[in-house]
């Protein structure tokens, strides 16, 4: 049977050393919980760093240990932990995603220790994973393990989250190593973030740095597909809905209610980390105080800082600077009996949140950055009797959905004074109306649903992309095709010329055939029972000049203009060519518009090519094009032909589906065979008859049968029908 490996820097467990003794204790975080309806069943398990750096002689102990709970750890030397952890992981992804771009570090030797160690996990990876077990990886620690594991195990199923934003391209292409990061994580099938922006970011960089394709979200790679989506995390809402009904929980809360009697409470939970704006909180909160002396002695901010990562230099910074203005508030504020901030720089357990979110008024949560935010969602669950208010950063990804709550921009201390003053004086009638459907939101999306929801969309898009890999023309299927040539008496070749027989130039006119497709052709055609067709969108004067001198049949501009081997080009007949007069002028004012970019003209088209536009530009000028032309074309009867970086406009009544069932009329071939790579091909496949072999050229998402991979999978086949 088949198991699942989750893999993460982190494994879901605290381990201590008291006493030469090791201590484990498992993390009661979302995702611990969440994951454990997995990596806690049956054999599967979950793969990452114990947390600290452990002497060789007890390693064995603690491999042992850990695997009783289906846990299996990744031992981390201290350079390891240095260079890799928190050298690039914290050092230049983490400041570069979180866009403080100014704090990243572009270290040589923090990149070798990061591919070092993704090996190390891939290692790791290999020695538990069999055939047919589904890996799901977490976070910007192990961008590089996907592929390192898809090399190995090419056909594994492999799930990706990331946990922390994706930048946009402006930020993301200031990374030296790029390329190998985006590689790294495209060796998945699924990758999830939590927002859409980070799906968006995340395309728009992979687009623009890498030679690949796209369709609305999925990432076409070589020959492989990669879906992108957005998966916003959840929290254990029945955990944190309970917990306000733990007798622990309940006296802490009166503990804190003998403590703040009547004043208002403002919560604020963060792990130490300047991308959770602790510093702007404390300035609006300064200036709460110092603009409404009413609120002296009446509100406190509860203030909680989990120490993070405080061995890199910008954390134990902004230690400093907490300190400092939290002292400086408290100095100028404070009064007898009365402290403006309580601020502890440690953890809580569970059960000191809990009662902590269940007794504050206003939960304050204001980073400049998040991928999600739990802490808001933590709040929300605590809230059952439906008070409270909760202030939330836009640059969360939790804004996406806790729509209810007061949303501010980090940047702006007024509106975050004036979110603060409004969440003070809020009716409970507003509180409760707002509570309610944020309730609501974090109940039905919680870290249950998030689970599996990316477990059924990574079975389903593995699954889709078995059934696509059984389309591919491998070996035995040409070995099928084969057998049917070999039984067949009249046979017919529809090739498509550009993508399908030569590869794509910056300049049309470059793609001229070599003389080993001519040669291809020509073995092919030896055969008399063989007859091959060129079907393609180029002009009759270039297919002319290219194939007019050899025996086969000729098909131009998709199906306008024809012409038998040895005979004259024929055009189709009544065809009107005056809807040029309307149309090129609008295609001038692009071309005019659009470096780059220029207008190709063929008897019975007008096509606007843009493959050396910008990136970018050239597509959203295209789809401005279609969608300005729709109107025209539909009062002159015209089609529009998006292809491969080129908008074509032509006659309705002409497409190479047209003209390849009108070739094969009455001729009773008993082998077709089709290949083309554009838009334009479908049609071929389409009006064929099913007995027919129909093969898409570079994609697999397609009306024909079979799919190669490129010119040369194209070739090869062909050389084999001719052998
Ligand atoms: N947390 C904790 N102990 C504490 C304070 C907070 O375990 O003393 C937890 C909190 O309950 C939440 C997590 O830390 O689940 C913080 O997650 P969040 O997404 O808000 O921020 P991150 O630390 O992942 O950036
Ligand atoms: C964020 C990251 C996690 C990371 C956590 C704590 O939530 O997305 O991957 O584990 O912070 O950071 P740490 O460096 O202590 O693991």
């Amino acid at each position: 049977m088949s198991k699942t490996i989750i893999v993460s820097n982190r494994l879901p467990v605290k381990i201590t050393k008291e006493n030469e003794e090791y201590e484990f204790k498992l993390s009661e975080g979302g995702l611990a919980t969440g994951l454990g309806s997995i990596y806690q069943e049956g054999n599967n398990i979950w793969i990452g760093w114990c947390g600290m750096e452990v002497a060789e002689e007890d390693q064995s102990l603690i491999t042992e240990k850990l695997h009783q709970k289906n846990l299996s750890p990744v031992f981390l030397s201290e350079e390891e932990i240095h260079f890799y952890y928190e050298g690039f992981s914290n050092e230049t992804l983490w400041p570069i995603f979180h866009y403080m771009s100014t704090y990243a570090e572009y270290e040589q030797q923090y990149w070798d220790y990061y591919q070092k160690v993704n090996e190390k996990f891939k290692e790791a990876v290999l020695a538990l994973a069999e055939p047919g077990d589904i890996i799901w990886i977490h976070d910007y620690q192990l961008l590089l393990l996907p592929n390192l594991i898809r090399n190995e195990l090419p056909d594994s199923s492999i799930g990706f989250f990331q946990h922390i934003p994706f930048p946009s391209f402006e930020l993301f292409r200031l990374i030296p190593w790029r390329a190998e990061l985006l590689n790294g994580m495209l060796g998945s099938d699924l990758i999830g973030f939590h927002t859409y922006d980070d799906v968006r970011h995340f395309t728009s960089s992979a687009t623009r740095i890498l030679p690949i394709q796209t369709t609305a979200n999925i990432i076409h790679k070589e020959d492989r597909n990669i879906t992108i989506d957005a998966f916003p995390m959840g929290i254990d809402n029945d955990k944190f809905n309970k917990l306000t009904k733990n007798p622990t929980v309940i006296q802490q809360k009166e503990e804190f209610n003998d403590i703040f009697g009547k004043n208002k409470i403002i919560l604020s939970i963060d792990r130490l980390d300047y991308s959770k704006g602790i510093l702007q909180r404390l300035m609006a909160f300064d200036k709460v105080l110092a603009d409404n002396p009413k609120y002296i002695n009446k509100i406190s901010l509860h203030m909680i800082v989990v120490p993070s990562r405080d061995t890199i230099p910008q954390y134990r910074d902004l230690r400093d600077d907490i300190d400092k203005l939290v002292g400086n508030i408290n100095a100028r504020y404070r009064t007898p009996r009365w402290h403006p901030v309580h601020y502890f720089y440690r953890s809580f357990p569970i059960e000191h949140l809990s009662a902590l979110y269940s007794r504050a008024d206003i939960c304050l949560v204001t980073p400049m950055r998040d991928g999600m935010n739990l802490v808001s969602k933590e709040f929300i669950a605590s809230k059952t009797d439906e008070t409270g208010v909760l202030i939330l950063s836009e640059m969360a990804g939790a804004s996406k959905e806790l729509i209810d709550a007061i949303i501010v921009n980090p940047n702006n201390l007024g509106e975050m004074y004036r979110a603060i003053i409004e969440a003070l004086e809020m009716s409970e009638e507003e509180q409760k109306t707002r509570m309610r459907s944020l309730r609501e939101v974090v109940k039905k999306f919680d870290i249950n649903h998030w689970v599996k929801i990316f477990m059924d969309q990574l079975h389903e898009v593995k699954a889709l992309e078995q059934s696509r890999m059984a389309k591919h023309a491998n070996k035995d299927l040409i070995l099928q095709f084969k057998n049917q040539l070999s039984s067949s008496k009249k046979r017919v070749f529809f090739l498509d010329y550009d993508g399908t027989l030569v590869n794509f130039k910056a300049n049309p006119i470059d793609a001229s055939p070599d003389e080993k497709l001519y040669q291809l052709l020509t073995n092919l055609n030896k055969d008399e029972r063989n007859q091959i067709v060129i079907i393609s969108g180029r002009k009759h004067e270039t297919l002319e000049e290219w194939f007019g001198h050899l025996p086969f049949d000729l098909i131009a501009e998709h199906g306008a203009w024809q012409k038998k081997a040895g005979g004259k080009w024929l055009e189709t007949p009544n065809l009107s060519d005056k809807w040029k007069l309307a149309v090129r002028p609008m295609l001038e004012s692009y071309s005019d518009r659009t470096p780059g970019s220029f207008i190709e003209e063929k008897r019975f088209s007008l096509a606007w090519h843009y493959r050396k536009v910008e990136k970018g530009l050239g597509e959203l000028r295209a789809n401005e094009l279609i969608s300005n032309m729709r109107y025209l074309t539909r009062e002159k009867d015209l089609q529009l032909l998006p292809g491969n970086k080129v908008v074509e406009i032509k006659n309705s009544e002409i497409n190479k589906g047209k003209a390849a069932s009108n070739y094969i009329f009455g001729k009773d071939f008993d082998f077709i065979l089709a290949m083309g790579d554009d838009h334009t091909d479908e049609d071929i496949f389409e009006n064929l008859p099913a007995s027919a072999i129909t093969i898409k050229v570079g994609s697999s998402v397609s009306e024909a049968q079979y799919y190669l991979r490129d010119v040369d999978e194209v070739r090869n086949l062909l050389h084999h029908f001719s052998s």
